[in-house]
């Protein structure tokens, strides 16, 4: 069965038909064509699926698309176009946070939800923030790095 749903998707106001029960991952990528998101454990795991809902990190394989009726929601997509998150994706560049690159805009996602709640996150807070995003490659540091140096400065 179909439902209607609209919501905010990256600053436009959406309004579709959706196939019940299909997960927002699954929508968003194939319908929506936001192929920043990817899909690695489908359970809540990895972090590679998240989306920024209400200005929070969630895991859009966790949530059904219907869940996003009335809510605003960004993917990378949108979130290029704030100089903040822009500052964020330059400095995971400058800091080597960047390898294979499957992780990183679930883990840029959760940075810059971290940014919008707490303007001088200490590393601690940092290494929460990104606990639901796992990293293969880079061993966190430069990571851990890029995100404070855009948070609290070099
Ligand atoms: Fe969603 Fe792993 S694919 S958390
Ligand atoms: Fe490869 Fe993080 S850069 S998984």
């Amino acid at each position: 069965m179909n439902v209607t749903i609209k919501f905010k998707l990256n600053g436009k106001e959406i309004i579709k038909a959706i196939t019940e029960n299909k997960r927002a991952l699954d929508f968003l990528r194939d319908d929506m064509l936001l192929t920043s998101l990817k899909e690695g454990c489908g359970v809540g795991e990895c972090g590679v699926c998240t989306i920024l809902v209400n200005k929070k990190a969630v895991n859009s394989c966790l949530m059904l698309a219907e869940q996003l009726n009335g809510e605003e929601v960004y993917t990378i997509e949108g979130l290029i176009e704030f100089p903040e998150f822009k500052k964020l994706q330059d400095n995971f560049l400058k800091h080597g946070a960047i390898q294979c690159g499957f992780c990183t805009p679930g883990m840029l996602v959760s940075s810059y939800a971290l940014m919008l709640k707490n303007k001088n996150a200490s590393i601690e807070e940092i290494k929460q923030a990104i606990s639901g995003n796992l990293c293969r490659c880079t061993g966190y540091k430069p990571i851990i790095k890029a995100i404070d140096t855009t948070i609290n400065g070099e």
